[in-house]
């Protein structure tokens, strides 16, 4: 059910013009891309300094507000050109990508990612941070954030390269499993039939 759906509005959205012309496009799609890991630089480079102080293993002897006030802007603008060129990305290739078991473990890890980053916004944000912004080490739920974050992110980039490699790819000879998770609906039906 919800492979067909989401094979049904890749399918749509790979009806559009633009759509072919930014994939076929001689540089618009290597820019799009080349801003896309590029920008994880600005992105992952500023979240990185903030994690290792949030885990209390670096820059230990600057409070950690002010890393987080400072670093904060750069890292979300970073993180908005990385879901903007991202989307283009998406948009670009909508089935192979849609039908990619590496996107879709990618999207999964985003998510968690994403709802671990709004849990430590929270802490870093509270008054509560009052209490620990001078400590070395910052106490254990924060640090368990901070490793966190730095797993996930780290399994989304994984999970991001690997979208180039066809090893899994709907075109392959592969267990139903696997044409299951990545959404092979028509292979799939041949499977069953
Ligand atoms: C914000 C966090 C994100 C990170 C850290 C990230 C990271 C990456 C990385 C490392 C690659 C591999 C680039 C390469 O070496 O070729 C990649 C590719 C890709 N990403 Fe993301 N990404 C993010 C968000 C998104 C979003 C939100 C989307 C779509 C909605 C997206 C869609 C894609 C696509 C389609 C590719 C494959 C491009 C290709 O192989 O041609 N990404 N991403």
């Amino acid at each position: 059910m919800l492979n067909e759906l989401l094979f049904r509005f890749a399918s749509w959205l790979d009806t559009f013009q633009s759509s072919t012309d930014l994939h076929e496009a001689l540089y618009m799609y290597s820019w799009v891309e080349s801003a896309h890991v590029l920008t994880l630089m600005l992105f992952l480079g500023m979240l990185l300094v903030i994690d290792l102080r949030l885990l209390g293993v670096a820059f230990k002897n600057i409070p950690a507000s002010k890393i987080v006030e400072r670093l904060d802007k750069p890292m979300m603008i970073g993180f908005i050109v990385m879901v903007i060129s991202g989307a283009l990305l998406f948009y670009a290739i909508p089935v192979r990508s849609t039908q990619s078991i590496w996107f879709r473990i990618k999207v999964v890890l985003l998510i968690a990612a994403g709802v671990n980053a709004f849990l430590i916004r929270k802490m870093t944000r509270s008054s509560a941070m009052k209490a620990w912004d001078n400590d070395p080490v910052p106490p254990k739920r924060i640090r368990v954030g901070a490793a966190l974050s730095l797993g996930l992110w780290t399994l989304v980039i994984g999970a991001g390269r690997s979208m180039a490699y066809d090893w899994w790819d709907c075109t392959k000879e592969l267990p139903y499993f696997m044409y299951w998770a990545a959404g092979c609906v028509n292979e799939m039906a041949a499977f069953e039939q």
